[in-house]
Formats: structure tokens, sequence, C-alpha cells
């Protein structure tokens, strides 16, 4: 590293220390990257680990089964599918703009939203190459219609800025696009419904970094049912599917990997504001710092 990068990752450090409140900053881990087939208790991959393969194949929920459903009552892909992955910012704001505009035909959060104001669909750079993933909507996002403007945005907000970004220059997205009845935690088959329109939000978008804040983000885009102490600080990969029942997903897109850090949801930090915490958040946030300074 050279002087003036080491001073730049220095100074990074202090303000994050004071933004973060932590009091001694841990220095950037090695790189803990998990290669398919490798040995270890925490490995995870964008693939299914075997030992949850038998759970998914019988659940009711399954992916492939939600997909189905889709392209059952919606009509076939069109030629979207078979167009190239978009890189200028312009193309990719465009096909998110698709999506949107394709979600909010569909409304897949009809079958269990009972009221709600506004669709929150995403926020930030379509060109970004960190993508933030939460949960849902809170009330806050419901009126605004902008994801993570809460008490929960302004401690995204806060890492944002300590990663050394800025809000606008990273992309935000959610699992599901509209406030869950009583804010409760989106559950499996909830994610399963919205979880094309995310697939195609990422394949629009092509982050070079996805960050899973909390579990339901975690479990979907890692389709794990590991506990967040087994997944955080370590790097996954999503791969983006190859069955795409929106016909959204450009085809060079599909099947591409993408680094995952999962961590903690900021409304965890707001609840469970422990030294310890804040240690794990940020080491998980030095990581993605990490890779994108390498990358
Ligand atoms: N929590 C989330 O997960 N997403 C939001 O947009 C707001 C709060």
């Amino acid at each position: 590293m050279t002087e003036s990068r080491l001073a730049r990752v220095l100074r990074q450090h202090v303000m994050t220390a004071n933004l973060l409140g932590v009091a001694d900053v841990p220095w950037y881990r090695a790189r803990k990257e998990v290669e398919p087939g490798a040995p270890g208790p925490e490995r995870v991959t964008g693939a299914r680990p075997a030992h949850e393969a038998v759970q998914t194949a019988s659940s009711p929920m399954l992916a492939t089964a939600t997909h189905d459903a889709i392209a059952e009552t919606k009509p076939a892909p069109g030629p979207a599918a078979r167009e190239s992955a978009p890189t200028s910012r312009e193309g990719k704001a465009a096909l998110l703009a698709r999506i949107r505009a394709r979600y909010e035909r569909d409304e897949p959060h009809k079958a269990f939203v009972t009221a709600h104001h506004r669709i929150v669909f995403d926020d930030g750079d379509p060109s970004a190459r960190v993508m933030f993933i939460g949960e849902a909507p809170g009330e806050e996002e419901d009126i605004q219609g902008v994801p993570f403007v809460g008490r929960a945005g302004q401690m995204l907000n806060k890492w944002i800025e300590a990663m050394g970004l800025k809000r606008e220059g990273v992309y935000i997205a959610n699992v599901l696009k509209t406030r869950p009845p009583g804010n409760a935690t989106p559950s499996p088959e909830q994610a399963r419904l919205c979880a094309p329109y995310l697939h195609a939000q990422i394949a629009a978008v092509r982050p070079e970094v996805i960050v899973t804040l909390g579990l339901p983000a975690t479990h979907l885009i890692l389709e794990t049912t590991l506990p967040m102490g087994r997944l955080r600080g370590v790097w996954a990969q999503f791969r983006i599917p190859t069955t795409d029942p929106l016909g959204l997903i450009p085809e060079e897109a599909s099947g591409q990997p993408i680094a995952v850090m999962p961590t903690y949801h900021p409304a965890f930090l707001l609840r469970a504001l422990t030294y310890e915490n804040r240690q794990k958040i940020w080491s998980d946030l030095q990581l993605v710092m990490a890779r994108l300074s390498a990358g």
C-alpha cells in the first residue's frame, strides 16, 4: 500500500470510528473468499448448500414453483431476454424502469399486503459498484416511496458515509417493495413471490458487491437458512438466475457471479447498540471496502 493510500485509509478509519462509535477499529481482515467446494463450516455460495437441498426440495415455497406461477399468469418473456446487458448508467436506468413497470403491473404483493401507500422500488445509482439489500419498507418509506429513509435508513447512511461512499453512489433495494402489514418481517413465501423482481434488479445493476442487510435478504440471496452469526463476515456468492420468469434478465447477465457480504440490518444495531455488534458490522463493511479498493 502506498503511503498516501495508507494515510487515506487511516483517516477513514478515524472518521468511521467516530461515526460508528467504535473505540478501536479492527484492521482489514485477510480476504476470506470461500470457493465453491472448499471445506469449512462457514462455506456459503449462491448455490444451495447440499445439506439444505432436501429441505428446499420438499418446501412448498420452491423458487421454481414461484417462477412457474408467475410464468403461467403473465405473458411469455419478450425480446428483452435476448437483449445485451446494458453497461451505461442510462441503459441500466432504462432497464430498471421496465422492471419497476412490470412489478407495478404484476403486483406480487397483492397476495399478502393489505394496505400500503407507495411502491418502494429502489434508490441510488443504477451503475453502482455496491448494492445494499434490505427487508421491506417501513412507515416512513411507505410515505416517501424511497427505501431506507427512516431511522434504519439514517443508520445505513452513516455506514455508507463511513465506508467513504455517498448514498447517491450506491444502489439500494429491498426484498419486498411494499410495507408489510404490521411492519412484520417478510416471510420466506413473501420473499419468494418478490424474488424475480429483485433478481432482475441485480442483473440490471450488476454491482461488484452486494451487501445483504439482515436475515430475510441474506437468506433469499444465498438460499440458506443459516443464522447470521454463521454468515456475516464471510464472502459468499450470488449467481444471477438462469431462469427468468419476467424475461427481463439480459442473457449475458444470467449465471454471472456477484460477491455477497452478509451483515446485520441497521435496525438490529438500533435495537442492540453494543460495542460488539458495532465492531462486527464495521468489520464486515471493511471487508467490502477492501474488496472495492482492490478492484
Ligand atoms: N428497513 C428496510 O429493510 N428497508 C427499508 O427500506 C427501510 C427499513
